[in-house]
């Protein structure tokens, strides 16, 4: 038999439907639900996008209440998942903690028992399990952050939105409005990306009729790797390599020459630029100047111009939220949990929308082992 064409990475390859987001290519753009994102970022609290994603509408006043009502309900953390993430060793990476946490709120609700039959959960089921995964996040992994840096826990804010009370959870401290708003702009833009790899992890479970849960730990572990969320922590690792900006040319002469790929640069679906980097490369100026660190941008701008001048290769979101997450004050090893706290939104839209269309994904392959022999008697 023949090979057929394989499109390794299934690269380029249409598997299905969505009407949750649309990547365009050609003219750098992403849409959300019809929305581009950047005007969605520049307008919108992060909680109206989750709305968005969820219901394919932008909330009215009473259902953005509503939203966030429940959203405040869900916030703090159960001793058990408290426990759960202390039983994580500190070495661990926190993706780690994370995908532990997740699991363990997926074991504890009431209504996810029972038979195997039951798992996959009505779409009101699936809704009410979005929400409560999206309103807990915030204070799983802020717990993390403070685990890690031997601070006590601190309680959520019912006074505070969504990102406000993420940052207060983290620091203690009443955050700066342009902070919040830099971080609230992140935290949409990283929301939702069509069928990249966490998400089509996430459908892919889905469509066995297992539960949500379990679909939103999947795409955990395939997030934390550097090829896709673990990125923006990468990036991080890069500038602390280089130092400054007058070390950029010398950096990346070895770099390249070892064939090292530089993170927070490429994609598998932009290859002229990444729709959302100047929305947070915008956000990052904004916190440069706020906490008046020129330096940062001017190791960005050398690294950038020298790398796509080299390469043609254009930065990613990965790229300018690295560093804002940096500024703001977030360990490096927090930026990925970051990633999943926005991009649960993401996950569990499709979710919803798998398990409303569902069917099994199970693609073939060509086996290409040794041919049929037997064990020798
Ligand atoms: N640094 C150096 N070379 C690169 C890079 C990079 N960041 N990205 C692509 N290339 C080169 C690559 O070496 C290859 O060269 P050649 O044809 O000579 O072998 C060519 O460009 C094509 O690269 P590829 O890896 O085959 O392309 P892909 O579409 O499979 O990869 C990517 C996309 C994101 C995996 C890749 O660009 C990459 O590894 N980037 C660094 C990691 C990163 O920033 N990931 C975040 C992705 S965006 C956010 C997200 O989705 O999570």
């Amino acid at each position: 038999m023949t090979e057929p064409d394989i499109k390794k990475g299934l690269a380029g390859v249409v598997v299905d439907t969505t009407a949750i987001s649309k990547v365009n290519p050609e003219t750098n753009s992403l849409l959300y639900r019809g929305y581009p994102v950047q005007e969605l970022a520049a307008t919108q609290p992060f909680e109206a996008v989750a709305y968005l994603l969820w219901h394919g509408e932008l909330p009215d006043a009473a259902q953005l209440a509503a939203l966030r009502a429940t959203e405040r309900e869900h916030r703090a953390l159960s001793e058990n998942v408290r426990a759960a993430i202390d039983l994580v060793p500190l070495e661990a990476h926190p993706m780690d903690e994370v995908r532990t946490a997740v699991s363990l709120i997926g074991a504890s609700d009431p209504h996810a028992g029972g038979s195997v039959l039951d798992a996959g959960g009505s779409p009101e089921q699936n809704l009410e399990r979005a929400i409560r995964l999206f309103a807990a996040l915030p204070a799983i992994v802020a717990y993390g952050q403070r685990r890690r840096r031997g601070e006590q826990p601190i309680e959520p804010r019912d006074d505070l939105d969504y990102s406000a009370n993420f940052l207060w959870m983290t620091f203690g401290e009443d955050p700066d409005p342009v902070v919040v708003d830099a971080f609230n702009r992140s935290m949409i833009l990283y929301a939702e990306h069509s069928f990249n790899a966490s998400t089509f992890t996430a459908r892919v479970i889905t469509s066995t009729l297992s539960d949500l849960y379990s679909a939103v730990v999947g795409a955990i572990g395939a997030l934390k790797g550097p090829l896709h969320g673990g990125a923006n922590e990468a990036v991080l690792h890069i500038f602390d390599e280089i130092g400054e900006a007058s070390n950029v040319v010398p950096w990346l002469d070895e770099a390249l020459a070892e064939k090292r790929k530089i993170m927070g640069f490429g994609h598998r679906v932009y290859k002229s630029g990444d729709s959302r980097v100047p929305t947070m490369k915008a956000a990052l100026d904004t916190l440069v100047a706020h906490y008046d660190k020129p330096e940062v941008a001017e190791l960005y701008d050398a690294l950038e111009s020298e790398f796509v001048a080299r390469k043609g290769i254009y930065p990613n979101l990965d790229y300018p939220s690295g560093p804002a997450y940096n500024l703001i004050g977030f360990d490096t090893l927090t930026f990925t949990p970051l990633f999943v706290a926005a991009r649960v939104t993401g996950w569990t839209a499709h979710v919803i929308e798998q398990a409303g269309a569902n069917a099994l994904i199970r693609p073939l392959s060509f086996y290409d082992g040794p041919d049929e022999r037997h064990v020798e008697s």
